[in-house]
């Protein structure tokens, strides 16, 4: 069993790492030997979009994922008290020496067109009537939480718009790991992404208290 990273952050500013957080752990184990082989002898660049603590993009580097070829970190989030979390998460898990980079973006918007050869989401995923405005101010703590945890209509606007994404995010051997709760109706999402001419495969799923949590691989075909 892989290690987890000790985390510690003030959860009135940054998403508090919980099950979805830890049912990605346990994907990324899962997916481990998979992601070595596509990327066998390959500098690779990783994405993690919302980084949050900096949970997941901490255990990608404290246990060489996709491989130990010196990879490309980056962690694009668009609090930047997430930013500042994931640096110190970073640290405090003797990770000073894998290359990192924590930029404020809306999504993948600052991302170089496919170059990201894996790409984690756990997404603003609970349905809500929309998705939050981003704070104007560093200070509207509770603010940023919100964008952490609410996802609009069905929750899926901000995944949808990664999805729309998608292709020009992926490198040609890109791989994208993408969490959803069962009002996201993501077997809908994955049979529409199918149709678009993406491989999709259910890597992993477990009932969270009252939620359902998923997480899908998308591969182009
Ligand atoms: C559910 S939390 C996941 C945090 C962490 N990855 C984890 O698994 O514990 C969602 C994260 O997405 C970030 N986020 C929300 N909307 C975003 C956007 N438009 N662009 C970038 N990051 C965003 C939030 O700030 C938050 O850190």
């Amino acid at each position: 069993m892989l290690p987890t990273p000790y985390i510690k952050c003030d959860y009135e500013t940054v998403y508090e790492p919980c099950e979805d957080s830890f049912l990605v752990l346990d994907c990324l184990e899962q997916e481990q030997s998979f992601l070595q082989t596509r990327f066998k002898h390959q500098l690779a660049i990783v994405c993690e979009l919302g980084p949050g603590s900096g949970i997941v993009t901490t255990f990608l580097m404290q246990n060489d994922i996709p491989n130990n070829e010196g990879s490309v970190y980056l962690a694009l989030d668009i609090s930047p008290w997430a930013l500042e979390a994931t640096q110190n998460t970073q640290k405090r898990n003797g990770c000073q020496n894998r290359y990192l980079s924590v930029i404020q973006s809306d999504l993948s918007k600052c991302l170089r067109r496919n170059s990201t050869d894996l790409l984690v989401f756990n997404p603003p995923y609970v349905p809500a009537e929309q998705v939050p405005e981003r704070p104007s101010h560093e200070d509207d703590k509770g603010q940023w939480l919100d964008l952490a945890l609410l996802g609009g209509e069905d929750g899926m606007v901000v995944t949808q718009e990664v999805l729309n994404q998608l292709d020009t995010i992926l490198s040609q051997e890109g791989v994208a790991y993408i969490l959803f709760c069962a009002r996201n109706k993501p077997e809908q999402v994955a049979e529409k992404m199918k149709q678009q001419g993406w491989s999709v495969d259910l890597i992993i799923n477990r009932k969270a208290g009252w939620e359902v949590l998923s997480i899908y691989r998308f591969t182009r075909s």
